[in-house]
């Protein structure tokens, strides 16, 4: 029972029915859909309540929580006021980590997860929600907007979450393709499992904190490179490479020097990762669009192409963050932005599991096989 197993492979760290995957078959699946339906047919708002309330929404259900969201976008001025104060280059996740600990002071309100291990104000809950989730958007792009000393973009109500998103990203008119391609990100964005920094919202919603510190330490844990910060990492990576036929010669080098190859290989996939496909289909149909090939993606597939003759044995194939970054490049968002949209949609995984969480709490509390020395005796400061 006490054998310590690194990185908790294979560990089961809690109970959930919010979303699942099959890393031999590549499937995943939210609420028992899978992924690939989902990112065909449903909305971001849509795959919100699903992996909030575990059923797909009436029309009804739908309106009444995309008005709530629509509501929630509004920053109070107090917070552009505390982002002005922040270096501006402070890379995006910094901000994001800091801004939303700070709404739990502009927007407070832990009052039901005191005293009783179980939060049953199911009202409490769906308006921490809410006001979590309508702000995320709103967040990044007012930091986008402010670092570059200028005005933030006030949000829209009449568009959707992905259509505001983008007009507040660039101020303008949100174009439809890229609108409903951003969309789908955000549903293949939305939940994973019990990643990283899930497991850090849980821990973090077990000791009862409030909801805004649950995502902010859950968004600390998505900035590393090793989980959602690989997307940056995989176009640093594309553009260092420079064209496909360099791609073999860069690809020895970075195998021989044990280096990683930014955006594959995944814990619980053996197989391409079903995102990752999906993502490469939008890619394409991006590129369709606009009527012009990307040097990025042609380097892209030549390295996949390469790396599953050298990595396809150790089961290692793209992940979720091989194609993102590329196409979020050509939608013109900047490098460092592309982790930030990522944080935006897992925040309705991480507060469907922080809800999950708080309905069966039992605070985290593992423990260790120690390593260091034997209990004894202090020697004091003069005798050392
Ligand atoms: N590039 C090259 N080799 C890789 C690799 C990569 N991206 N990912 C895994 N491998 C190799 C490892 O070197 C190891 O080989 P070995 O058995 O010869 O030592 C083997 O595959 C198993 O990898 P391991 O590091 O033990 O897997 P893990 O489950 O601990 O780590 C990741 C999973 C995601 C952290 C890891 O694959 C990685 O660092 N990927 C790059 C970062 C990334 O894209 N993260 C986003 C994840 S969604």
């Amino acid at each position: 029972m006490s054998q310590y197993v690194p990185g908790l492979q294979g560990v089961p760290a809690t109970r959930s029915n919010i979303s699942d995957l099959d890393g031999q078959r590549g499937i995943l699946t939210y609420r028992g859909y899978r992924i690939v339906d989902l990112a065909e047919h449903s909305t971001f708002e849509e795959t919100t309540l699903l992996l909030l309330d575990g059923e797909l929404p009436s029309p009804a259900t739908l309106e009444v929580f995309d008005r709530q969201l629509r509501e929630n976008r509004r920053m109070k001025y107090n917070v552009r006021e505390l982002m002005k104060c922040l270096p501006a280059t402070a890379h995006p996740m910094e901000m994001l980590q800091t801004a939303t600990s700070s709404l739990a002071m502009f927007y407070p309100g832990n009052e039901c997860l005191t005293g009783s291990d179980v939060c049953e104000d199911l009202n409490y809950i769906h308006n921490m929600t809410v006001r979590i989730i309508g702000r995320m958007p709103t967040l990044v792009t007012m930091w986008q907007h402010l670092r570059q000393g200028d005005d933030p973009v006030e949000p829209r109500k009449d568009l959707s979450y992905a259509e505001n998103f983008l007009y507040m990203f660039t101020g303008e008119e949100p174009d439809p393709v890229f609108a409903e391609i951003l969309d789908t990100c955000l549903v293949l964005h939305a939940e994973h499992t019990i990643n990283a920094s899930t497991f850090a919202s849980l821990v973090a919603g077990s000791t009862l904190a409030s909801p805004y510190l649950v995502i902010a330490a859950a968004i600390g844990t998505l900035s590393g490179p090793l989980h959602g910060g690989a997307n940056e990492r995989v176009v640093e990576m594309l553009r260092e490479i420079g064209r496909p036929e360099a791609v073999k010669g860069w690809l020895d080098e970075q195998l021989a020097s044990k280096g990683k190859i930014w955006g594959f290989g995944h814990r619980e996939y053996k197989v391409k990762d079903p995102r990752a496909t999906i993502l490469q289909k939008l890619l394409t149909r991006l590129m369709e669009y606009m009527g012009h090939d990307s040097p990025l993606y042609a380097t892209a597939v030549a390295l996949e192409e390469a790396a599953n003759e050298r990595l396809a044995e150790k089961g290692v194939y793209p992940n979720v963050d091989y194609y993102s970054g590329i196409l979020y490049s050509e939608m013109g968002i900047p490098l460092d932005q592309f982790t930030s949209i990522f944080a935006v949609a897992r925040t309705a995984g991480w507060i469907a599991h922080w809800r999950e969480q708080l309905s069966d709490n039992r605070i985290f509390r593992p423990t260790q096989e120690y390593t260091g020395r034997p209990e004894r005796e202090y020697v004091p400061l003069s005798e050392r």
